[in-house]
Formats: C-alpha cells, structure tokens, sequence
C-alpha cells in the first residue's frame, strides 16, 4: 500500500488540465465509488491497528492533497471560462470609435495635387526656414527692391540671410538648381507672412506652387493648364480669365480669376458683385529666373503659377473667416466629411 500511496501522491501532483471535464474525470477516477483513493480507503479498515498508525497519515494526506488539486483547477478554469465567454459573445453590440474626418486644408491640397498629377506632375517639397536666395535672390528680387515689400518677411533674428519663406516659389529654385529641363512639378507647403491677424489675413498659410520648363513652352500652354485645373476643380462649366499684374519673377505676369460659382456669374456679395473669383498669380518664368538657376533662356521656356490653399477652400465651401482653419473647433471640422 505505501507503494501505491506514493504511486498516487505523484500522479496528484503531475496532474494538469486545461478543461473542466478532465478535471470531473480525474475526481472519479480518484475519489469516485471505485476510485483509487476509495479503494486504498477500502483496503485500510481491514488493517491492523499498527499497520493503519503506519499509513493513515500518509492516506490523509494523499486525499487532502487530491482535493486541493480538484478544487484549484476548478476555480481557475471556471473563472477563465466567464472571462473568454464574456470577450467573445458575438451577440454584444460593438463599440463603435469616433472616425476623425480630413481637415479642410488637407482635402482641398489633396485635391488640387492630384488634379495636378494627371498631367505629369511631380511632387516637390522643400524647407521652409530658407536663405534669402531661394525665396528673392534668385528669383529676381533685387536688394533694396520694393518689391520685397510685397511680401512681410519674418527674418530668423541675427542672420537676415535666414527667413522663413513668404511663398512656395523657393521651390522653383529649388528644382531648377537640382534638375535638368523638363521639369514638371507641383509643390504644396506652408508659408509665412509676417502680417496681423484677422478674417482675411494670417500669418501662417498655405500655397501650391506649379512649375514647367521645356523647349517650346508657351503662355497658351499655361493658360490651357490652368484652364483644366479649374474646371476640374469648380466644375465643367467654370470660366477663367487672366488679367495682367506683377511678379518679379514672371514675365509676363498675370492674375487668375474663375467664374463665380455662387452666384453663376451675375454677380453676388462673394464676388463683391464682379461675377470673378481671384485664385491665382502666374506667369511666364523671368529668362533672368532661369539664368540664375543654371538653365538656358535661349533653349528653354516655362511657365508657374501659385494659389493659396485657404483662398481655394474659402471659395469652394464658402468659409468666411479665415482663422477658423487654425482654431481645431471639432463643429468647424466636422463639417467637411472627406477622407480624401
Ligand atoms: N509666389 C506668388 C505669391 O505668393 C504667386 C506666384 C507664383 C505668381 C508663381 C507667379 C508665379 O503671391
């Protein structure tokens, strides 16, 4: 019997499961009527009293110990099973997360990037702390010139070389420097304007700037190009005219207007009763432009404009102020339901 008894007592101890039922037949097997314990328990009344002084104890012991296992693996497995039961009931209704939606500046550049796309253009971005150079050297800003006026710069204190770019037209520069014509770009990025706050002005925007140089390119090319972009954008019957104005960058130069959408031309208080819109400057490259830029005036010609992001979203969902783009008003945002 002390054989068996320890013979047991290992079997107890080795014994695992992952399942209640192996835990029920493991208690028959053990405890039940013929069970193993229940014999030896059997066995025992026929002893001697000497011989059960000798093994009571160890007997007891095998059947507390038994119990102990019974019980501990019920506990364990009965309270796993609640948890999983509770994790995958399929009948529970989900809880559903908030889906945030794209910011109005963010769709409207998206948008006009991939217009912009269809045609062969690039993406090009690039810093916006720039050095004098990119953003008026090169592009044909003379020192002293009052055309820098044009633009409030903020200069990084101590070093008027650095600044933080007025326009996106620094890529131009950029792009001329590192490539060779053609070069097919479109380059959206923030810019700063170092002007006071308020419902048409901020000094904090966003621009997006286009650029193509090749052989044989002309104003009519330009004009056929800004001439899709804004039916794509505004829709197939939207009109555009381009009066004449100023970059020093661009000759020559001209203003783009789109046919006012709200009103369909006649005139409204969007239009200040004009019939136009006023989204974009552009312009044929000054030849001084790409001269400065490592590029032949007499080989190559090209064609840039630039629209602010604000202005076309402004336009497009009719936002009369121009600082509820920046405030992050959840009611403001959750307004333009795009995730493009
Ligand atoms: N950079 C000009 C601006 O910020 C816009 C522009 C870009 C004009 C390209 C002509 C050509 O006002």
């Amino acid at each position: 019997m002390k054989n068996k008894i320890s013979e047991l007592l290992d079997h107890v101890e080795k014994f695992t499961s992952e399942k209640l039922e192996q835990v029920e037949e493991f208690r028959i097997g053990m405890l039940g009527k013929k069970g193993e314990i229940t014999r030896l328990f059997e066995q025992f009344k026929a002893f001697t009293s000497e011989q059960k002084r000798e093994l009571g104890k160890d007997l007891n012991e095998l059947k507390t110990k038994t119990l102990e296992k019974i019980n501990s693996f019920r506990e364990l497995l009965e309270k796993s099973q609640e948890k999983t039961s509770g994790i995958f009931d399929m009948t529970m209704p989900a809880n559903s997360e908030p889906v945030g939606t794209r910011h109005p500046i963010s769709i409207m550049k998206n948008k006009t990037v991939e217009i912009f796309k269809r045609l062969g253009y690039v993406i090009a971005e690039g810093p916006e702390i720039e050095d004098d150079r990119h953003v008026f050297g090169a592009l044909n800003f003379p020192p002293e010139h009052p055309a820098r006026d044009m633009q409030d710069t903020f200069f990084i204190e101590k070093n008027p070389d650095i600044l933080l770019r007025t326009h996106t037209s620094s890529m131009q520069v950029r792009a001329m420097e590192q490539t060779k014509p053609p070069i097919r770009i479109i380059c959206p990025g923030r810019v700063f304007r170092n002007e006071a706050i308020s419902a048409r002005a901020h000094c904090i925007f966003h621009q997006i700037e286009g650029l193509y140089i090749d052989e044989n390119v002309s104003f009519a090319d330009l004009k056929q190009t800004l001439l899709y972009f804004a039916r794509e954008m505004f829709g197939k019957d939207t009109q555009i005219r381009l009066r004449p104005s100023y970059f020093p960058f661009t000759e020559p130069s001209a203003e783009m207007d789109v046919s006012c959408k709200i009103c369909g031309g006649k005139g409204c208080n969007i239009c200040k009763g004009t019939g136009w819109l006023e989204i974009m400057g552009c312009g044929m490259v000054d030849p001084n432009v790409l001269e400065s830029c490592g590029i032949d005036s007499e080989k190559y010609t090209g064609f840039a404009f630039g629209m602010g992001v604000e202005r076309l979203a402004m336009l497009k969902w009719q936002v009369r102020d121009l600082r509820l783009y920046f405030e992050n008003d959840i009611r403001f945002l959750q307004q333009f339901g795009s995730v493009i």
